[in-house]
């Protein structure tokens, strides 16, 4: 008879749906230049990324950074077809790794962002107008970059559900696994003070990303009375 496993816990899945939606939002909004949805999600994201930071301490066993770490060096035993383990494979954590890691830089740089007209993003007074834009037009080079690396995350998730017939999706939705061999461990931890704790923590990254805490600029000096 088979057995399942807790393998991903609720907190990680929806951080993982959430931040779909998110990334969709802010990218179509992006391109449509509505930049008050645009902002929106892409404070939703920073959110969602410092709770994951969190949660790389504070999750359940295969959500943890000890498990992707774990992971990295058993690359070449991947590529031989020897990694029979619940989780995140070797590659799937470079993957993962890369798309986080480009997510951070493209929601955090957002922030400090301005079109040179009407928008500028919520820290963008903390640096030089000259910097600002700097950071803007590499905000914009990096869109593409995702763009490729999510076609290639889909695709690659798609590849193993029709092709190798595993389907990853899911545990993604359900949080459980078959087992198929003794290393199939169900995943501890990850409950809810780990989640409350780790949502304290995604909050105060909202509050410094909104920037409401920013001094706000003296007003313009009234223009000089005019002798007539
Ligand atoms: C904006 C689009 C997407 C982004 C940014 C994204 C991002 C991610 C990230 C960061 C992870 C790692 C989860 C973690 O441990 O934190 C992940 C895993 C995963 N994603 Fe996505 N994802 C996207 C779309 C999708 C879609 C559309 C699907 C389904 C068709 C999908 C299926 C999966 C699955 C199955 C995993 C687990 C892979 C494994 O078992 O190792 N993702 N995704």
């Amino acid at each position: 008879m088979s057995r399942h496993i807790r393998v991903w816990d609720l907190p990680l899945r929806l951080f993982h749906w959430s931040l779909v939606v998110a990334v969709v939002v802010a990218m179509a909004s992006g391109l449509k230049g509505n930049m008050q949805v645009h902002e929106k999600a892409g404070l939703a994201i920073v959110t969602l990324l410092a709770f994951r930071l969190a949660w790389l301490f504070l999750g359940s066993t295969y959500a943890r950074i000890g498990a992707l770490l774990g992971a990295l060096p058993r690359i070449p035993d991947y590529l031989r077809g020897q990694w029979r383990k619940p989780g995140h494979n070797p590659l799937g954590v470079l993957s993962m790794a890369g798309m986080l890691l480009l997510l951070g830089w493209q929601s955090v740089s957002g922030l400090f962002t301005n079109d040179d007209s009407v928008f500028t993003g919520p820290l963008y007074r903390l640096i030089s107008k000259a910097d600002s834009l700097w950071v803007t037009g590499l905000h914009r080079q990096t869109f593409w970059l995702l763009v490729g690396l999510i076609g290639l995350h889909v695709a690659t998730v798609l590849f193993y559900w029709l092709v190798k017939k595993n389907n990853l999706i899911k545990p993604m939705i359900t949080g459980t696994t078959e087992a198929i061999n003794d290393e199939y461990k169900p995943a501890t931890g990850g409950r809810w003070l780990a989640f409350v704790l780790s949502c304290v923590l995604a909050g105060g990254a909202l509050y410094v990303a909104q920037g409401s805490w920013v001094p706000k600029p003296p007003p313009p000096a009234p223009a000089a009375a005019l002798p007539f």
